[in-house]
């Protein structure tokens, strides 16, 4: 089967159980400052875990991008990638485990109406509790497993507890019969954070149950998979290469209380995510996910038997750094842009050894931006663009990658790079750190990391370069400082078609907690002091005004009619969520749309009023994107 048919059958199975297909959101999170980037698929749905209304219904099935940097060194196995599509289907309060696990198992099992795994070759993890917490076993999970399994012909068994870490000890994991397997917090409890002690208070989570798909003992060449460390002690989470996790529900229905106690959620949720490439690969049964359809059609771009490990790197870092692109990000030195710059530099170093024939990199571009056409239209919009991106990157790191290469070459002269060295090759040539320390493992010459981050931290603001989440205090704070920068964002976007014109339509946002950024189309080239301030004063008296702000639910086209605003490229649900802002006197019951300030298909949150702002509204920075693209960061200056 391939990536795109995957994900059709996947939308058509939970579509038939009346879920609403809904679609993913962005890879930079919109009004999560928490992260840098979108990991799962709960991350943009989590207002709706705690129990907001979501206007497509209790039941919606998903394809989300995500992006997971902390993954960056292990790509180039068999499967790890920075970027995925993760298949979701969620219960926000409405159906649980009863449900769940029997749909997981017929999609994965049904030939006709999923993809027709054999079910001898899965295996299943469930929660084995936690003393901490006081969270007991989940028991239900092994008593629906075990019927599924026998309904088959498989004998489930009972659950074998897996200790991690007894296998170094010599302590008997192994495979011991049966299909279920039982884990501690760190593989069987899911939440954005991590394990109970590590998130924060109010931060929903719960036991989850995996599957793995079982691709053998043995490899193609008849080699035994179990890790070598542990000599046969396998089991199905000990990342030998013989199982791949391919599906994960979770049982969202605790949040951590302010006094780092658990409590029960008012509703029970499920959140399920299976890597899309993951299952693809199961499908064509082949452990390698490079082996999938659009990995291979991209690879036709690169000559054929380069060294295996390179070629997984390039496909991945291209695949995800144009996904990346397309979601309104480009090289930087700072967080996201950081992260891109590092996935093409990579890149270009590793397709440099293959030698590929000119025209490649534009070839594989394309490739990318039309397999996944129907699904994610604004990556073929965006072409030109994201070729542009790419292949100009590409040419200004191959620029200094000779003369670094050389200065590398002089520095480790004496047998070893130290962590000035490392930091003047990133400095003046360009090379990211990762860069440096693979060239250097690669020959064998150390490189003092610990003086390179000093020097690094003395020369730049690390703080928002972590690429997993990091929620350092004030999750709540930072949450209200977006929301009022969110609402603020709608009437800057307002202000600037008064002041330059109805050409201007958004084509990217992101918001932190400390200031927003709204990309828009406009060729009128750099904005003028006079227009700055006239969009300054449009804001503010907006905000002075204390304009309510409403929220309301309508099929689309509705929306459409009313000229709510919307993003040009982005896909929308067919019913969708509405805020319009003013004018006074507007309530819920009565919004008048006609007369409001700004109509918009957004998600929230918002302030209720303008005047929840609470400050001066201050255009930061205003500046080129691209071509005929200007970008406008502000801030609210208390
Ligand atoms: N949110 C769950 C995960 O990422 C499904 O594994």
């Amino acid at each position: 089967m391939t990536l795109n048919e995957v994900r059709e059958r996947f939308f058509a199975f939970y579509k038939e159980h009346g879920h609403a297909i809904i679609p993913s959101a962005r890879l930079v999170p919109e009004n999560d400052p928490t992260t840098l980037f979108t990991g799962s698929g709960m991350q943009p749905l989590v207002p709706y875990l705690l129990g907001a209304e979501h206007p497509e219904g209790r039941r919606l099935a998903d394809s989300q991008k995500s992006f997971r940097a902390e993954d960056i060194n292990e790509v180039g196995d068999n499967r790890h990638t920075t970027f995925f599509e993760m298949l979701g289907n969620w219960s926000l309060g409405d159906y649980f485990k009863e449900e769940q696990l029997p749909w997981v198992f017929e999609f994965l099992t049904d030939t006709e109406k999923g993809i027709g795994l054999d079910p001898s070759r899965l295996y299943v993890t469930v929660f084995a509790g936690d003393d901490a917490t006081g969270i007991p076993a989940d028991e239900e999970s092994v008593a629906i497993w075990k019927k599924l399994f026998g309904e088959k012909g498989v004998d489930g068994g009972d659950p074998k507890y897996v200790r991690l870490g007894s296998e170094e000890n010599g302590g008997k994991t192994g495979m011991q019969g049966g299909r279920i397997f039982s884990y501690d917090v760190k593989k069987n409890w899911w939440s954005r954070a991590g394990v109970p002690s590590k998130m924060p208070a109010g931060e929903p989570g719960g036991p989850d149950s995996e599957v793995f798909y079982d691709f053998g003992e043995r490899d193609a060449a008849g080699n035994p998979r179990h890790d070598v460390r542990f000599g046969d002690h396998c089991h199905p989470n000990c990342d030998c290469g013989r199982f791949l996790e391919i599906g994960n529900s979770v049982f969202m229905e605790y949040k951590k209380s302010d006094d780092g106690t658990f409590e029960k959620l008012a509703q029970r949720n499920v959140d399920f995510g299976g890597g899309l490439e993951r299952i693809t690969a199961a499908s064509i049964g082949d452990s390698d996910i490079f082996a999938i359809d659009i990995f291979r059609k991209m690879s036709e771009a690169l000559p054929a038997g380069g060294d295996v490990r390179k070629v997984r790197i390039i496909l991945d870092h291209l695949r995800g750094a144009i996904f990346l692109i397309g979601d309104g990000i480009l090289p930087s030195n700072k967080g996201q842009g950081y992260m891109l710059r590092k996935l093409l530099r990579r890149a270009a170093l590793f397709s440099d050894a293959l030698k590929p024939e000119a025209g490649w990199l534009e070839m594989m571009v394309g490739t990318v931006c039309v397999y996944y056409k129907e699904q994610y239209p604004d990556l073929d919009v965006r072409r030109a663009e994201i070729t542009r991106a790419v292949t100009d990157e590409f040419r200004k790191f191959g620029a200094t990658v000779k003369d670094g290469l050389k200065e590398f070459e002089k520095r480790a002269r004496g047998g070893a790079v130290t962590g000035t060295d490392a930091f003047d090759l990133y400095q003046s040539y360009g090379f990211p750190w990762e860069l440096t320390q693979e060239i250097a493992t690669e020959r064998g010459i150390p490189v003092d990391k610990s003086e390179f981050e000093s020097e690094f931290t003395k020369h730049r603001d690390l703080s928002r370069t972590a690429s997993a989440g990091t929620f350092k205090g004030g999750l709540a704070d930072a949450s209200a400082e977006t929301t009022r920068l969110h609402t603020t964002h709608h009437l800057l976007l307002k202000a600037l078609q008064t002041v330059l014109g109805p050409q201007v339509k958004q084509r990217g946002s992101n918001i932190t907690a400390e200031r927003l950024r709204l990309d828009f189309s406009y060729d009128g080239g750099r904005m003028t002091d006079e227009q700055k301030a006239a969009v300054e004063t449009i804001v503010n008296d907006a905000i002075k005004e204390d304009l309510p702000v409403t929220r309301s639910e309508m099929p689309r086209e509705e929306a459409e009619k009313l000229g709510a605003e919307h993003e040009f490229g982005q896909k929308y649900p067919e019913r969708v969520s509405v805020y319009s802002i003013g004018p006074k006197g507007a309530t819920l019951a009565d919004p008048k749309f006609a007369e409001a300030f700004s109509i918009e298909f957004c998600g929230g949150p918002h302030v209720t009023h303008t005047g929840e702002i609470g400050g001066t509204f201050r255009i930061a920075k205003e500046e080129a994107v691209s071509a005929g693209i200007r970008r406008v960061r502000g801030v609210i200056e208390k």
